[in-house]
């Protein structure tokens, strides 16, 4: 194969190269994952095609969502979804896209509900329905609801649902919290990935978050514990005796004074994620 061909290998070492230098961190997995994309086929299955030259007409819409990603858009956006608990997500910039860390508040739920009959759980913001439908796949016999403000990110969770399996099994609600008729409770759990950035780091996030993820999806007020505050209070009426609050936090101390000074609720100790830092707060109903 003579040299100026665009083989699939040639396109993905250039790439990697030319992402490595606009400051990509895992510039090989994005190329391979955007031309994947592109050619409609598994990652696995370009390893056994690095001599097949790549057409034209592909190689223009490869180049297109290149250019993009080094301009800062999450891959996840330019290629429509992200994995999340082995299971795929469709994510628009609507919704936040799913973070690994986030599996570990899933993996506390179930631990906790799997020993139960049938549990009632609350998703509060639910974004692309990572947690709930999550939930709804692992727990069958769980009663299962997800809030948000956002009429946009309840839409694209309602369509991971149906391409789950699972709408019939979770109610969607467009509201502030639990403020909404059917999210009275009582709850044997409410679980949480809410916003916790506190406004004046918000231009500190990197900037792809910054500037392609919803600001409302991640930013919660001044103090970045606001959210939490208040489904702390919430927690505290709508939570039957020794029922769970989850909710994962970005640094631990505020969030924990928070549900350490919440009447009614007893804090329990925080969980650390695979990195080692504190990732989940909880409390339970006393
Ligand atoms: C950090 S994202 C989490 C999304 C998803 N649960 C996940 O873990 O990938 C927070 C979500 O909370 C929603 N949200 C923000 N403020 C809210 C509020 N007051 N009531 C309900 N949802 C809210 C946002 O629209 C966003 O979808």
């Amino acid at each position: 194969m003579s040299d100026d061909v665009w083989t699939v290998g040639r396109l993905l070492t250039w790439t990697t190269e030319w992402l490595t230098g606009k400051g990509s961190e895992a510039p090989r997995l994005e190329a391979e994952v955007l031309l994947a994309h592109v050619r409609g086929c598994q990652r696995i299955a370009l390893y056994t095609a690095f001599d097949t030259p790549v057409a034209e007409a592909e190689r223009g819409r490869f180049r297109e969502l290149v250019k993009r990603r080094g301009e800062g858009e999450p891959v996840a956006y330019l290629v429509g979804s992200r994995e999340f608990f082995s299971l795929p997500f469709r994510v628009t910039p609507a919704v936040l896209v799913p973070r690994p860390e986030t599996e570990g508040l899933v993996i506390r739920v179930l631990d906790l509900c799997r020993p139960q009959a049938g549990p009632r759980i609350v998703d509060v913001g639910t974004g692309s329905g990572a947690i709930a439908i999550t939930l709804a796949k692992h727990l069958p016999k769980a009663s299962i609801t997800a809030t948000d403000v956002s009429s946009a990110a309840l839409a694209v969770a309602r369509d991971n649902a149906a391409r789950q399996g699972v709408a019939e099994r979770i109610e969607f609600l467009e509201c502030d919290l639990l403020d909404h008729p059917q999210a009275a409770g009582p709850w044997d759990v409410i679980v949480s990935n809410p916003p916790y950035v506190r406004e004046d780091e918000f231009e500190s996030l990197p900037r792809d978050v910054r500037l392609h993820e919803p600001k409302a999806a991640l930013v919660s007020g001044p103090t970045g514990v606001e959210i939490i505050e208040r489904l702390a209070a919430l927690a505290a009426a709508r939570l039957v005796p020794g029922g769970w609050l989850l909710c994962e936090i970005g640094p631990a101390a505020a969030a924990e004074a928070v549900l350490a000074r919440q009447t009614g609720l007893t804090a329990e100790p925080t969980i650390l994620d695979f990195a080692g830092l504190p990732r989940i707060v909880q409390a339970r109903r006393r």
